[in-house]
């Protein structure tokens, strides 16, 4: 049995969006920067290239930050503090040793104070909690990405709803 608001919560848990170009990356994660809070743990997913990087970039400008973003490919994670918020910035790519993962501490970096934001996180399953929400790119032309929008949690849920409200306004 499904009443009328159970599908429409139902359809707030995997949302899709195109992105016709880099640009429209960028304004999508200052849009999903809009309804973040600390606590949150995100997961970016797609092949090389996909835009994971962008999307983080996107999302760090919208919260205010107007420095470099760089991949974080070598260190595994690069901290930003923007205001009182720590933002990790993880990619998971070349992680292939759990010990790394106790070693560098990571797991106190997924706490009620602070952002994670992992791409890749696929290299590290077993390891990471559960995603809050997770974005999923696909390549889909040469400046053309679909981006699917998953909340796996009900904080996750709540900033979708949240986002969703925001764009009704913005129309
Ligand atoms: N619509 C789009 N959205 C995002 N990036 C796009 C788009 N169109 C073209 N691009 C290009 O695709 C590339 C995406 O690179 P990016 O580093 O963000 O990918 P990534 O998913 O982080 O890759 P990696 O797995 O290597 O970390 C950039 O060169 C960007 O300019
Ligand atoms: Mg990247």
């Amino acid at each position: 049995m499904h009443s009328p608001h159970h599908t429409d919560s139902a359809a707030r848990h995997h949302v899709m969006r195109n992105l016709d170009e880099e640009n429209a990356t960028l304004a999508f994660g200052a849009e999903i920067a809009a309804v973040l809070h600390p606590g949150l743990i995100i997961f970016l997913s797609g092949n090389l290239g996909a835009g994971k990087t962008t999307l983080a970039r996107g999302i760090l400008r919208g919260l205010g930050y107007q420095g470099k973003v760089k991949s974080p490919t070598y260190n595994l994670v690069e901290l930003y503090k923007i205001s009182r918020l720590y933002f990790y910035h993880f990619d998971f790519y070349r992680f292939n040793d759990p010990t790394e993962w106790e070693e560098a501490g990571f797991r106190e970096y997924f706490n009620e104070e602070s952002i994670c934001l992992v791409e890749w996180p696929e290299k590290a399953s077993g390891l990471l909690p559960t995603a809050d929400l997770q974005f999923l790119i696909q390549i889909t032309g040469t400046d053309h990405r679909r981006v699917e929008i998953q909340a796996h949690t009900e904080a996750g849920r709540q900033c979708l709803k949240h986002w969703q409200t925001l764009r009704i306004l913005r129309q």
